[in-house]
């Protein structure tokens, strides 16, 4: 890091989604990039409807702290932040389609297919998980092209059937959406719909860095605990948290009927499952001594969070 670098966590996660936005704001202009025809105006002000001005910016945050660890230059971590906020930012209008969770409000004002329409709203989601891969793919990632392809699988993996859209249809099963509801495994469910990407955050740095393998593994080991912490707080948020607050409904997922550990734990068994894993993230950072302070700092924030 450069020495003007700020120390506290909070000045740093600004810094970082500063960062981010203004990147995003670029890599989503309306003017094209090589073998591209021309960006639909509807289109793309969509993409930047639904993905700027907004969001925690907790994702990209993990990628460029997880590489910090290796000292990893920052402009590489950020482009790859970047790619993973629009698969994230393509979940959420996805996540929010009528079809789905049948939501009116993110990050405090109207959900794409609101504010648009749905085919609209399908269309940007489709078209920001797409060039999350062109993205991941740029020179400015990593010099070496190898790293760049174990970048691109690994955000294929967290991205699709086996991660977060794969958890995505175990979550609307468990409502009952295709016949009788179904018993649920809400700990694998959540791993996949949400762990998965937070944990390709982590694994990022690693990656980037070109870690040895039990550095590799203490951020593998991190991603998930702190990614399994995370979708916990948010049911806690649903149900505890105001819409005011949230930038989205609160009681939704009782509304849907969804299981989550609120739902199997009580709020106080959820809570206890928040704390045992905040534990196991801390005891995974511990090969990094003081290296891995931000990153420690980072799930108590994903735990102690208002929104
Ligand atoms: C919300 O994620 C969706 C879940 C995975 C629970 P965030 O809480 O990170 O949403 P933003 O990006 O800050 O809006
Ligand atoms: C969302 O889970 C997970 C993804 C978007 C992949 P939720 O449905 O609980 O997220 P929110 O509460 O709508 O943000
Ligand atoms: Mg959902
Ligand atoms: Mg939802
Ligand atoms: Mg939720």
């Amino acid at each position: 890091m450069s020495g003007t670098a700020p120390t506290d966590f909070a000045s740093r996660l600004d810094r970082t989604a500063e960062e981010t936005e203004a990147l995003l704001a670029r890599l989503l202009s309306d003017a094209v990039v090589a073998d591209e025809i021309v960006r639909p105006k509807r289109l793309i002000e969509a993409m930047r409807y639904s993905s700027l001005g907004g969001g925690k910016r907790l994702r990209p945050f993990l990628v460029v702290e997880s590489a910090a660890v290796f000292d990893v230059p920052r402009e590489g971590a950020l482009m790859a932040g970047a790619a993973l906020e629009c698969i994230h930012c393509y979940s959420l209008i996805h996540d929010d389609l009528p079809a789905m969770d049948n939501s009116d409000l993110r990050r405090g004002r109207p959900t794409l297919h609101k504010a648009y329409d749905d085919a609209t709203a399908i269309l940007a989601g489709d078209a920001l998980l797409t060039i999350a891969f062109d993205i991941i793919t740029r020179d400015e990632i990593h010099r070496d092209a190898g790293v760049r392809l174990a970048l691109t699988r690994a955000l294929a993996r967290a991205s699709g059937v086996g991660g977060m859209a794969g958890g995505q249809i175990l979550d609307l099963g468990g409502e009952g959406r295709f016949g009788d509801r179904e018993p649920v495994d809400v700990a694998r469910l959540q791993q996949m719909k949400t762990g998965a990407l937070l944990r390709f955050g982590c694994i990022a740095g690693a990656l980037l860095g070109q870690a040895g393998p039990k550095e590799y593994q203490a951020l593998d080991d991190f991603g998930r605990a702190l990614g399994e912490a995370f979708q916990i707080a948010d049911d806690l948020l649903d149900v505890e948290g105001d819409a005011a607050a949230l930038g989205k409904p609160a009681g939704a997922d009782a509304a849907l009927g969804k299981t989550t550990f609120v739902t199997q734990l009580g709020i106080e068994g959820a809570r206890q499952r928040v704390g045992d894993l905040l534990a196991r993230a801390d005891a995974a950072l511990s090969v990094f001594g003081t290296r891995g302070e931000v990153l420690r700092a980072a799930a108590r924030f994903v735990a102690d969070r208002k929104n």
